[in-house]
Formats: C-alpha cells, sequence, structure tokens
C-alpha cells in the first residue's frame, strides 16, 4: 500500500511509490511535548524492514531542540528536516509556517493524531494533526501517494479553531510543504526563468550557501520564474542520476525557497502568496493550501521529465487521452484586423492544409480595433459582425473544423461599457493610483459578482457559438491589488483570484463537457500543474522563431509534457525576431508538441501550403506517439547545435533531427536512440529527408536491432555537417515482429 504504519505507537509511516521510499517521523520533546513531524528518508525504494531500519539508524532522534549532530547553541540541524518548518522555537530558518496571535508570533506545535485514509484508485492519504499548546489553531500536515506514479503530493490545511480565547489569528507565511533533500557532498539546482517571449531558459549550477528564492509577485506564476526545482549532487545528466524535485501546482503569486545550510543540508520549501500579504483568519476559518508535489528519480533529468510528465497525463489532466488536434490561430496573421471575410478565406486555406480547429483571437469584441479599448464588453464587434459571429463559426464548422475564440475574461480597458458600469470592480486601493498595463486593469475575479459575471456571458458565448475551444489569455499582472470594502480581510484576494479563475474553468467545462481550453498570459505567463486541472494546452511563448523555441522547448519540457505544448508554425521572416528559417525547420519544431499554424496562409505561396499540408499529414500519423508518448531529449543543446527529440509509445518511435548552424563541424553524426527494447527489432518507417544518400540506417523498410539502434544510432541526413543551416528531419521506427 502507498502509505504504510512502521510502528505500532503510530508515529512513523513509510511513502511508498514505485521506485522511491519517503518516510515521515513524529518526534516529540520529552520535556515541552512539542512535536516536529520530520523527514527521515527521502531516495530509492526500500522494502518496509528497511525502512524500519533506516528510521532509526541516526542512533537517535533528529529534532529541532534535540542535538543528533551536538554543534552549538546557534543552530538546531534538523529543523531543516521538518515537513513544515515554523516560525516558532528554537527554529531560525526561513519558515514554511508564519503565524501571528494578536501581537505574538512562535508557534508551538503539538501532536494530535495521525490517519491513514483509502482514497480509492490505488491512492492513499495520510493526515497528522497537529495542535498549538495555547491558542485555538490547528495544522494539517496531508500527503497523498499512488500506486501509480513516483510523485508525491503534499498540502497544508491551517484552522482558527472556534471556542477558544479570542485571538486575531494572521497567515504570513502559508507553505504547502518542506521537503529535505538528503546529505550530498554536493548540490546542484535546476530551474527556468524567463522573460515575455523569453520563457523557460534553463538554467542549472552549484547551489549557492544560503537561501536561493524562485517567486512571483504578480498574482500569476509570471514569465520570470516557474514553480519548480529539481537538485542533485552535480552528478546527474539526461539519463542518470539521483535527482529531487518539487513543484506546485498554483497561478498565483508563489515563492519557492531552496535553502542550503552552511552546516550542510538543502530544503526546499513552496506555497502560494509572496512576503507582504497577510491573510487574517477568523474562528472557525480555515485556508488549504495549493498541493506542492515531489519526485525522486534514480535515472537522470530525462526519466525526471518522463515521470512529471506521466504523473501530469495520469491525475492532473481533465482530458488526457484526447489527441490534440492540429490548430490554427490568426493572431499572427491578422493581428486586430478581424473580419468575417478574411477569417474564412484564412479558415478555408487552413482546412486545405489539414487543420483541424480554427482559433479567432484578439479583435473580434467590442469596439476592439487596437488594444487600447473594449476589454470586458464582450459581444461581437458591431461594424465588423454587425450579424453576430455566428455566422463565421458555423462557416468553420461548416468546413468540418472545430472553432475556438480568444478571451481575457479578467481583464477590463478604461475605456470599456464594462469599466464604467462598475468601476468598483478592479483591483484597486483607496487613495492609491490605478495604474494601467497595455491599457488594462485587471478585474477583481475574488469578487463572487465579477466571477458569477463572467462565468455567464462566458457560458453564453460557448453556447451561442457552439464553441469547442476557448484560448484564456491574461495579459498583465496584478498593481494596487486590493479591495476596501474587504478592509483586513482584503489580502485574501491573492489566493481567492486565482481560485475563481479555476472555479469558472471548471464550472464552464461541466456545462460544456465538449470544451477545451487553451492557458495563455501574454504567451508563458500562466503555465503550472494548477491551472493545468482546467485546461488543456499551453500557450508557452508569444516568441514563435523556431530556433528560439528550441530553448523554450527544452526548459518548458523539463516538468510539462509534449501533449500540453502549443506550438505554431508561423512565417519567415517571424514577426517578433525576424529570423527566416525554412518552413521544414519550423514545422519539425512545433511538431515536436501539439502542432498548429499561425502564419498569414493567404499570404503563402502554392508550393508552401503543399509542403504543410504533407507535414501536417506525416504529424497527424504519428501525433499520438509525441503526445502520448516517452519523451527524450538527444545530443547537444537545442536551437545551437544538432540536436534531437525522440518519443516511445509501445513499439513506435519518432525522432525529430535539428541541425541549426548547417556547417558546424563539431557535433555528432550518429545519433545514438534510447528507450527501445534491446531485444526487438525496429524498421524504418520513414527515414528522413530521402533527396540525400547517406550511409546509415535509415533505408526504408530496413530492419535493426534496438541494441544497434541504441549503441550505434542512426544516421540522420540533416546532421551532415555539410549543408545549409536549418536542416532537420523527422525519422519514424516500428518494432517488428522478427
Ligand atoms: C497575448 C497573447 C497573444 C495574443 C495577444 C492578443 O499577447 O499571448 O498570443 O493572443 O495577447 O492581444
Amino acid at each position: 500500500m502507498p502509505v504504510t504504519p512502521l510502528d505500532q505507537h503510530g508515529n512513523l509511516w513509510a511513502v511508498m511509490t514505485p521506485s522511491s521510499t519517503y518516510l515521515i517521523g513524529v518526534e516529540l520533546d520529552p520535556v515541552t511535548g512539542e512535536a516536529a513531524v520530520l523527514q527521515k528518508y527521502w531516495g530509492p525504494r526500500l522494502s518496509p524492514e528497511a525502512a524500519r531500519e533506516a528510521a532509526t539508524a541516526s542512533g537517535g532522534p533528529a529534532t529541532p531542540w534535540g542535538a543528533r549532530r551536538h554543534i552549538s547553541s546557534f543552530s538546531t540541524p534538523a529543523e531543516i528536516e521538518e515537513l513544515l518548518p515554523v516560525d516558532g522555537g528554537k527554529r531560525w530558518g526561513s519558515p514554511s509556517l508564519q503565524v501571528s496571535f494578536d501581537h505574538a508570533r512562535s508557534l508551538e506545535l503539538h501532536f494530535v493524531e495521525a490517519a491513514v485514509a483509502d482514497e480509492g484508485a490505488g491512492a492513499e492519504r495520510l493526515d497528522i494533526v497537529l495542535r498549538d499548546a495555547h491558542h485555538p489553531f490547528e495544522v494539517v500536515l496531508s500527503v497523498r501517494a499512488r500506486e501509480d506514479t513516483d510523485v508525491i503530493e503534499r498540502w497544508t490545511t491551517v484552522r482558527h479553531l472556534t471556542g477558544g480565547a479570542p485571538v486575531a489569528v494572521g497567515v504570513t507565511r502559508l507553505d504547502s510543504g518542506s521537503w529535505f533533500v538528503p546529505d550530498a557532498t554536493a548540490y546542484r539546482y535546476s530551474g527556468v526563468f524567463g522573460a515575455w517571449a523569453e520563457e523557460f531558459q534553463l538554467q542549472r549550477g552549484p547551489l549557492p550557501v544560503g537561501e536561493l528564492v524562485f517567486t512571483s509577485r504578480q498574482g500569476i506564476t509570471s514569465h520570470h520564474a516557474n514553480p519548480w526545482i529539481m537538485i542533485d549532487a552535480g552528478e546527474a545528466v539526461e539519463e542518470h542520476g539521483e535527482v529531487w524535485g518539487v513543484a506546485l501546482a498554483w497561478s498565483g503569486s508563489w515563492r519557492l525557497t531552496t535553502t542550503h545550510r552552511p552546516e550542510g543540508g538543502v530544503s526546499v520549501s513552496a506555497g502560494f502568496g509572496h512576503d507582504g500579504p497577510r491573510w487574517t483568519l477568523g474562528p472557525g476559518e480555515e485556508l488549504v493550501t495549493p498541493p506542492v508535489l515531489g519526485l525522486y528519480t534514480g535515472d537522470g533529468f530525462g526519466a525526471a521529465s518522463r515521470s512529471w510528465h506521466e504523473y501530469t497525463r495520469r491525475h492532473v489532466l481533465p482530458a488526457p487521452d484526447e489527441l490534440r488536434p492540429v490548430l490554427y490561430n490568426s493572431w499572427e496573421a491578422t493581428d486586430f484586423d478581424v473580419t468575417e471575410a478574411g477569417q474564412l478565406e484564412l479558415a478555408r486555406r487552413a482546412a486545405s492544409v489539414g487543420v483541424e480547429l480554427f482559433v479567432v483571437d484578439d479583435g473580434w469584441f467590442g469596439e476592439r480595433d487596437d488594444d487600447t479599448r473594449s476589454l470586458g464588453d464582450w459581444w461581437p464587434h458591431r461594424k465588423r459582425f454587425p450579424q453576430g459571429l455566428r455566422a463565421l463559426m458555423d462557416g468553420i464548422h461548416g468546413m468540418g473544423m472545430r472553432a475556438g475564440l480568444w478571451v481575457e475574461p479578467e481583464m477590463v480597458n478604461a475605456d470599456s461599457e464594462l469599466y464604467r458600469a462598475h468601476p468598483d470592480w478592479v483591483l484597486h486601493m483607496e487613495h492609491r493610483r490605478r495604474d494601467e498595463k497595455r491599457q488594462q486593469l485587471v478585474l477583481n475575479f475574488a469578487r463572487d459578482d465579477v466571477r458569477d459575471w463572467a462565468l455567464a456571458w462566458l457560458g453564453d458565448l460557448v453556447a451561442e457559438l457552439d464553441l469547442d475551444y476557448l484560448k484564456w489569455d491574461m495579459n498583465r499582472p496584478f498593481t494596487q491589488a486590493g479591495w476596501p470594502e474587504r478592509g483586513a480581510a482584503q489580502d485574501r484576494l491573492w489566493i481567492d483570484y486565482t481560485r475563481n479563475v479555476y472555479e469558472v474553468m471548471a464550472r464552464l467545462r461541466q456545462a460544456h463537457p465538449r470544451l477545451r481550453i487553451e492557458s495563455c498570459s501574454g504567451g508563458g505567463g500562466r503555465v503550472d500543474l494548477g491551472v493545468l486541472r482546467h485546461t488543456d494546452e499551453f500557450w508557452p511563448s508569444d516568441n514563435t522563431d523556431a530556433r528560439d523555441r528550441q530553448t523554450i522547448q527544452h526548459g518548458f519540457s523539463q516538468i510539462y509534457p509534449p501533449c500540453t505544448m502549443s506550438a505554431w508554425v508561423t512565417d519567415s521572416p517571424n514577426i517578433t525576431v525576424g529570423r527566416s528559417m525554412p518552413l521544414r525547420y519550423r514545422f519539425h519544431v512545433a511538431m515536436a508538441g501539439v502542432l498548429g499554424v499561425g502564419g498569414d496562409l493567404a499570404a503563402w505561396p502554392q508550393a508552401e501550403l503543399s509542403e504543410a499540408a504533407e507535414l501536417i499529414e506525416q504529424y497527424k500519423s504519428v501525433r499520438h506517439v509525441i503526445q502520448h508518448g516517452r519523451l527524450y531529449r538527444l545530443a547537444g543543446t537545442p536551437g545551437q547545435e544538432r540536436s534531437a527529440v525522440q518519443y516511445v509509445l509501445d513499439g513506435d518511435v519518432v525522432a525529430l533531427v535539428y541541425n541549426p548552424a548547417g556547417n558546424a563541424k563539431r557535433g555528432p553524426r550518429w545519433l545514438r536512440l534510447a528507450g527501445l527494447d534491446p531485444d526487438a527489432r525496429y524498421e524504418v518507417v520513414l527515414g528522413g529527408d530521402a533527396a540525400e544518400t547517406v550511409p546509415g540506417r535509415l533505408v526504408q523498410g530496413s530492419r535493426w536491432h534496438g541494441s544497434a539502434l541504441m549503441a550505434v544510432g542512426i544516421r540522420p541526413a540533416a546532421w551532415e555537417p555539410v549543408g545549409a543551416d536549418h536542416r532537420s528531419d523527422m525519422v519514424v521506427l516500428r518494432r517488428v515482429t522478427p
């Protein structure tokens, strides 16, 4: 079973996943009775007997008050091993929970009880209940493990209990949980940073002693950082080495603090919110955090990513088994110049090359001729669509495609009927400016009336136009994030806003089961495992240059699976960065996820339309492998050197190979495949660019042992060291019975 009690006193549990074990023990201070919930082990799977040994191997309790490693009165080493180190007692680290009672902080938690519940479908949950020694305040640490994933889910609930002496409870920090990374001689971190049009830049480096904070204070996940980290001992590579990963499933502000103590020892604590906001809890009120997820993997960053992907597909995505359709989006082609005739012309061309879902972007509503007005006025643009949008949507459906629309429900322009009617609906503070970004203000989605308004118009829109898809955008961070009517409780909006966004999405899907939703925030500003419970795809970046996308996709794929990664083929030269590139390379990069087209098809010559049709056809023949398969990132730095991504689903294998700098002499010519059955034989279904003859293994119909394909490799034409820049190939193999 996933959660196994290990002793008769009920204070030691082994959380078992298919290939890892996570040990939790409660230790009580013999003098004060204070409780510490400690992580005793997190690593390769142990038998229950070995786990019991591991828990006692240290030869005595490691507690914030005890001195397993007696150093001095200036330090409490075991604090870093706690599941939720609080601000209180003899602790000086960054607290995962900080609460004030009237004017005093310093929590003193005592153990109340613990219980394991069978949640069905191979999942079990452990709840450990703690209570403050004096104040009516309770903390519940929850841990969920499942039989089919190594990802462990944790979260925390805090409650202001009724019946105690009256006290004002203020929460200034409430993390979902802290994870201890076992001792190593060195530590290295991996994470992503970014900016608008440059999201998901992978960074990897030695973990300095101190506190490393990845955070967003923007009210959204943000382009600047993404809420996950991986820690290794500096030795892990794609396919080897132990990696510990932590990810937070939340789409509002967040903070992930990695502490590397001077005395050694590393922990990662993650939760919603950022410094500053204070959440008050009245008697009877509780706060539940979003889940923080932990994953141990023994086989490198590649295996870690595959585990995250599998977990996401099994336990996060609402429609994981559906193949994502090939999408067309009109944004780069038409900008705000959206008309019925123009969109229908694009739709005809899109349908003719094999597109399955046509999405009309910004510009269809209010008086939206540019980005200065009309957000909030969600009715068809009266001049452009005097009869409404029905004819356009029917036209798209009539061509055999699904139909989608861009919306930005959380926003309003000051120049809009909505804002003139409801100036109090935006985030604002008394005596403060209302700063605009992109000429827009943020609607206070924490308000139930705003939530209900959004749900109503979105529901009507989807029903009236029979929509299959919404691109849900969010184009600016919070500023002056207040809600004056709420007084002391207004900071709760930082949480309730995100929850209401989730709720609107969830209820829309419930009411319209066919509806699929894309999460966009000026590109990749809202990419996380929280919003993914209610959405199907992400728009990772407004930068559609294929070379830049390779870097972005590399960072994105560390955690998020290809079936969530929307990628469009756009025009050359690229409108954002100005780089020119062959159509084929642009396609092969976009085919690494959910293929879409975003170029101005009206301007593409017939030869390009035919090539596009052929490549889309090829993508459709292998997309089940790309979208649902296991991903292997192979060879050099994506976007800069010869590189490849490879996917395996059962016996099907697809490799996309790239050579951005065609004349580069350095770099591999043979691509060693990964993840195959060494004893099986594979037949070449598609060998890449047939126009070039390359000695090697890519002759159509030829058969090779899995072991040879992994040990020796294949030799893609695109990787030959002499030739034009931006050569690429798709190679397809299929397992055959000998
Ligand atoms: C954001 C999105 C773009 C596009 C525009 C429309 O920037 O990321 O894809 O939808 O808004 O205004």
